[in-house]
């Protein structure tokens, strides 16, 4: 398979901001669970930086879980450079395949509950995560920035700015939700 035109949004990491943001307001547990992490690990005398976050195991899940829900870009192409055969289809050399990363990653065959927002699902154990085929199947499985040569080439840019952005919002403000709904 081959390559096919991509036009970056600028849209994609305040895309992430925003549904992360609304996962948490509707989440008081885990919003609880993410600022008690960063307190401990950051304590209140200082903002959270870049540096923080890779010591912050349970914020990144949340991260995760919010990419693969809410993929900014849910559709990726590619073109078939030779004929090829996909789930059973034949596909001839040349044609522009689109691959639909959203319904993938809300697989059922790949998740539990695939449309509920559950960070606990990237918390796994080091034995697990050290396996082959575990490794294999989650690279597979999250695909908010693509796979393969042409995937994102600004995801760690794109995410930092996200952790970063949530981060520090979760650390200085109490957030709840007003009203029923309704415009308050
Ligand atoms: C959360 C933020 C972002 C998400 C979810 C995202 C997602 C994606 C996805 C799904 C693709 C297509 C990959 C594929 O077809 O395999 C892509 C490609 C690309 N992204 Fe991002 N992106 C993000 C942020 C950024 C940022 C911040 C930049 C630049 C500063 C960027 C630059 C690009 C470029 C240049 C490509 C085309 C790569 C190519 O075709 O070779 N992205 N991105």
């Amino acid at each position: 398979m081959r390559e096919r035109k991509y036009i970056p949004s600028e849209g994609t990491s305040s895309e992430i901001i925003l549904w992360t943001i609304a996962e948490l307001i509707n989440h008081t547990s885990i919003f609880d669970k993410v600022r008690d992490e960063i307190n401990s690990v950051v304590g209140s005398t200082r903002l959270v930086e870049k540096s923080d976050v890779a010591n912050l195991p349970y914020f990144q899940a949340v991260a995760k879980e919010t990419l693969r829900l809410y993929p900014p870009l849910p559709m990726t192409t590619r073109k078939c450079c030779h004929s090829c055969k996909i789930g059973g289809f034949e596909i001839p050399q040349e044609t522009m395949v689109l691959i639909k990363l959203y319904a993938i990653m809300r697989d059922p065959n790949l998740w539990s509950n695939p449309n509920e927002f559950q960070p606990e699902s990237f918390l796994v154990s080091s034995e697990k995560q050290e396996s082959k085929k575990y490794k294999q199947d989650k690279t597979f499985s999250i695909l908010s920035f693509g796979v393969g040569r042409r995937a994102c080439p600004g995801s760690n840019l794109g995410l930092s700015m996200a952790h970063i952005a949530v981060a520090t919002l979760v650390q200085c403000f109490d957030w709840k939700v007003v009203g029923d709904g309704e415009k308050a």
